[in-house]
């Protein structure tokens, strides 16, 4: 028996010294590689050289024919920087002011589900990378790292992201547990009261827990890098949900989560019944009409964010830049309006800012440096953002986000 006991010990130990000598290994080469990145271009290609292609596909998809996720970068195209020299720019400060948060930077991380799936280190990596780079990131209603957790380990400002559950209960409870956890702006997201078709997940079985096809699951034979992380890390949960919600009772693919537990029925009176019991700030996220962000400001939400989705959702709706403009005009001088969609650059950034968006949230841009490189990659990628805003803003001739207007700018 003592001999069976010492046997599997020492299997044990093997298998960690092993896990640990990959995990080094893996390390190593990645960062070699995450040297080379200059962009988002390079961060996707090295992320998808890591990924089995039915994550890859999870992060990179849209809805329908994926018009609008592409349409959200060309939009920037649409208009050009005038620039103004000779103005003594040496220092550039970066900051801005979003429903009462200082950020150091004026590109946030916006809320992303299941991140844990694309880097062991998931939102950890994201939550530390934000507070180094001194902006804010949010914490999916699908996170796998828990609110709780990131709050203890941070005080860079957190977002917590909503979804709307036919569960009025639990709706409430996800919202007093964030109050709980000192997290200081509530956003709910609205523009996903159904499933948007995402054809390549439909493709490929991705799902919690994975239900692939034959297929898919090839595609994880062949990146068996990425299974070793993932069985020697901590397992697999949605910390925000398991209380509420079985993931391990049968496979929960994402169109099912928005089609079956999320409620259609949602309006703005519930809206208002939750804005009074968060009683801080309050932001919608998928705003995209004028009407819908008056009736934002009238039921006292203190932010919105003129979004699509990523093109996740509506394929065929408006991209976000090119939506930005009327809404800022309409409600800009009584809330926040931010915006995110299609963000690869810079310029992008000072284009948004300079139509009249508060902050801007990029999603792929630090998903894909996730991916390559843990923490390292995403504090990659936010180190060249404020790099390159900070060049381009003295390019423009400016040395402060307030001094950026609709005046730098000419559309096509
Ligand atoms: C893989 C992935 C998961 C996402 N998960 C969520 C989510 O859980 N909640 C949410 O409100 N938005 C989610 N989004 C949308 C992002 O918050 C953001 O609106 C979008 O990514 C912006 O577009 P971009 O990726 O072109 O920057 C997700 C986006 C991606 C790419």
């Amino acid at each position: 028996m003592a001999g069976v006991k010492a046997f599997a010990y020492s299997c044990r130990r093997v298998s960690w010294l092993l896990c640990g000598l990959c995990d080094t290994w893996i390390g190593v080469r990645a960062q070699m590689r995450l040297g080379s990145c200059q962009n988002f271009h390079d961060f996707r290609r090295l992320a998808k050289r890591r990924l089995p292609s039915p994550i890859f596909d999870y992060i990179e998809g849209a809805a329908d024919d994926e018009v609008t996720h592409h349409r959200n970068t060309k939009a920037f195209e649409t208009c050009d920087l005038v620039p103004n020299v000779l103005r003594g720019v040496a220092n550039v400060d970066l900051s801005v002011t979003v429903m009462g948060q200082k950020l150091a930077l004026p590109v946030y991380c916006s809320p992303t589900a299941l991140q844990r799936l694309f880097h062991h280190q998931g939102e950890r990596a994201v939550a530390g990378a934000a507070a180094k780079y001194g902006t804010m990131f949010g914490v999916s209603s699908l996170g796998t790292v828990s609110v709780e957790e990131l709050r203890k380990a941070h005080d860079t400002p957190q977002i917590y992201q909503l979804y709307f559950h036919k569960d009025r209960g639990l709706n409430r409870g996800m919202l007093q547990r964030a109050k709980d956890a000192r997290v200081e702006i509530m956003m709910l997201t609205v523009d996903s009261i159904t499933g948007g078709n995402r054809e390549r997940d439909l493709r490929t079985g991705f799902s919690i827990p994975f239900r692939l096809t034959l297929a898919g699951m090839l595609q994880f034979v062949i990146k068996p890098m990425w299974g070793i992380n993932y069985v020697t890390h901590e397992p697999f949960r949605l910390p925000q949900l398991d209380e509420h919600v079985d993931i391990s009772a049968g496979a929960l693919s994402i169109g099912r989560y928005f089609t079956e537990l999320l409620d259609p029925s949602m309006n703005w009176d519930d809206v208002a019944e939750m804005v009074l019991q968060w009683n801080g700030q309050f932001c919608l996220k998928g705003i995209m009409s004028v009407a819908d962000a008056k009736r934002a400001a009238e039921v006292g939400c203190t932010g919105i964010v003129v979004s699509n989705h990523g093109g996740r959702q509506l394929d065929g709706s408006r991209a976000s830049f090119d939506q930005l403009a009327e809404i800022v005009d309409a409600v800009g001088d009584r809330i926040d309006v931010l915006m995110d969609g299609g963000v690869q650059r810079g310029t992008h950034v000072l284009k948004a800012l300079s139509v009249g968006a508060k902050a801007v949230g990029v999603g792929r841009y630090y998903l894909y440096p996730l991916a390559a490189a843990g923490q390292a990659g995403v504090e990659r990628s936010l180190h060249l953002m404020q790099t390159e805003i900070e060049r381009d803003m003295k390019l423009m001739g400016c040395t402060a986000i307030s001094q950026l207007s609709r005046d730098n700018l000419r559309f096509r």
